[in-house]
This record gives C-alpha cells, structure tokens and sequence, in this order.
C-alpha cells in the first residue's frame, strides 16, 4: 500500500524543511528521489539522504526545464515532480512592500510552480504526479501577506487549471496547504511570535511537523490517490477550519436544554 517502488521523483526546496522530508519520505516508500535546491549544500544533503542532486533557482523557467530533463535522463523516467521551492517573505504588508520583494517572490513561487507544470507535461510519464506546496495564506488573508499569500493563492489557482489541462494524460495536480509547520523557515527566526500565536490559534494546539506534511504529499503521489486532482488540501491542525474563541451567550430562548420560541 502507498508504494513508490519503481518511481521517480523530483523535489523542489528539497535541500530543507519541507522538502527534505518529503524526499526522505519518498525514499523511504522506494522512489528514486532527485533534490533540486537553489543552494549548493543540498548536494552534500542529498548524498546523506541517498538522492541525487540538481542546483536550480526554480525562478527562471530554462533551469526548471534542464532540472526536468536532468531526472529523465538519469533515472530514465520521471512519475512525480513536487513544486515545493518557495520563498517566505511574511510580515510584509502594503506599506512596507517594494518591487523588488514582490517580483522576487512572485518569480520564485509562482513562476516556479508554473513552469514546473509547464515541463511536468512535457517529462513526467502517463498516470503521474505534480504537488505543490502552497500554504494557508493563499485562501485566508493575514496581515503582512501581500507578497508571499498573494504567491500563495495564484499557486492554488495554476493546481486547478494544472489538474485540467493534464488530466487527459491522468496526471494529477493537488496543492498541499501547511499551517505554520517548524522548519528553519519558521525557527530560524529568534523568538518568533508566529509559534506562540499558532498554539493559542490552531484548534489542535501547536505547529506541524514537516514530516506531517510529507505524509500527505506520499498519499497524493500513491497510486491510491489516483483520483484525486485540482484539490487544494489543508494540513494546518485545524487552523483554517474556524476560530478557537468566539464570546457568545446562549439567548433567553434556551431555557432547561429546550429552545422556547419567542411569544
Ligand atoms: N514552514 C511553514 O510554516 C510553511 C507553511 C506553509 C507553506 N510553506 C511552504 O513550504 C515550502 C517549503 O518551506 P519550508 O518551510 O520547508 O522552507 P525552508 O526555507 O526550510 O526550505 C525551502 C527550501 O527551498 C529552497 N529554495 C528557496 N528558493 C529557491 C529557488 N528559487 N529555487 C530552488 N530552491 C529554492 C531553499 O534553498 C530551501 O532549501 C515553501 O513553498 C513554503 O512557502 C511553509
């Protein structure tokens, strides 16, 4: 069940956090596993982990496409890529927004999932696999989101029309939306009032674990999840599904476990 045996896989961002468990994850269920990372450190990443390794910057659509082909060629087919790349430029609002912020992370996370659906249809064989990660932000608004939620929400909306235009070749296209999960992203920042805020805020509690999230995305690469595609799925502990505190009282209709109506 959920096997990968047989497949091959490239992972965006795979040098870290997120991606790295997800390609540690799929190297563990028996797929051939291609880290593709902007830093040159996940080479020496990746031969820890036994995966290859391919030095992208997912920004420029030339470097995606030579990261498509550079998996064919050495694994001699290519079943999954995870758009997982991405850039968390948060606590940035309108204010304090600059062109230079807001082009870098549009080209980073949404170029870079376009382009790796774009080359996805050209490499990836029949029946395969195409997620990326997108994030809670991309459908609720938060302060401080108007670079990276904006990136975030376009990547839900190119996992649909991914999921459209490919599935006549049964690729599936799913978007995986992490709550605030605990990766360098996130605790590399010195005491950092996201985690606090995100105990107090998500119904379960606490942040997630990046290998929570790889988790899902192994589900969405098996073969069981087949028919499963242009979704958007949420892996945040709860966090988008409502408020944890809302004060209300009960009105004077209730009386004794019964609802009496008004006279
Ligand atoms: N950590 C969270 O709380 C959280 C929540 C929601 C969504 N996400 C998303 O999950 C993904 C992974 O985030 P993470 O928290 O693991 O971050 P991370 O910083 O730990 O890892 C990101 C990896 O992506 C690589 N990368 C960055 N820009 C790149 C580029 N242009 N080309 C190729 N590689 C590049 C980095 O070198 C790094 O290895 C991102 O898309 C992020 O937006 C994270």
């Amino acid at each position: 069940m959920f096997s990968l045996a047989n497949k091959a896989a490239i992972v965006t961002g795979g040098a870290s956090g997120i991606g790295l468990a997800i390609a540690r994850r799929f190297l563990a269920a028996g797929a051939s596993v291609l880290i593709a990372d902007r830093r040159a450190e996940g080479e020496t990443i990746a031969r820890v982990v036994q995966a290859e390794f391919f030095q992208v910057d997912v920004a420029h659509e030339e470097q995606v496409a030579a990261m498509c082909d550079a998996a064919r060629k050495h694994f001699g087919r290519l079943d999954i890529l995870v758009n997982n790349a991405g850039i968390q430029p948060l606590g940035i609002g309108f204010g304090e927004l600059t062109d230079d912020i807001l082009r870098r992370t549009l080209d980073v996370n949404v170029h870079g999932v376009a382009f790796g659906i774009k080359h996805a249809g050209r490499v990836v064989s029949d029946g395969g696999r195409v997620i990326n990660t997108a994030s809670f932000v991309g459908t609720l608004a938060t302060p401080g989101g108007a670079a990276y939620s904006t990136s975030k929400a376009a990547v839900i909306h190119l996992t649909k029309l991914g999921a459209i235009e490919l599935a006549p070749r049964r690729i599936t296209v799913n978007a995986v939306s992490p709550g605030t999960i605990l990766t360098p992203a996130v605790t590399g920042i010195a005491n950092n009032p996201e985690i606090p805020f995100i105990q107090r805020r998500t119904p379960l509690g606490r942040p997630g674990q990046p290998e929570e999230v790889a988790a899902l995305c192994h589900f969405l690469a098996s073969d069981e999840a087949a028919y499963i595609t242009g979704q958007n799925i949420g892996i945040d502990g709860g966090l988008t599904a409502g408020w944890t505190e809302y004060d209300l009282i009960a009105p004077s209709n209730v009386r004794n476990g019964r609802w009496i109506d008004d006279q």
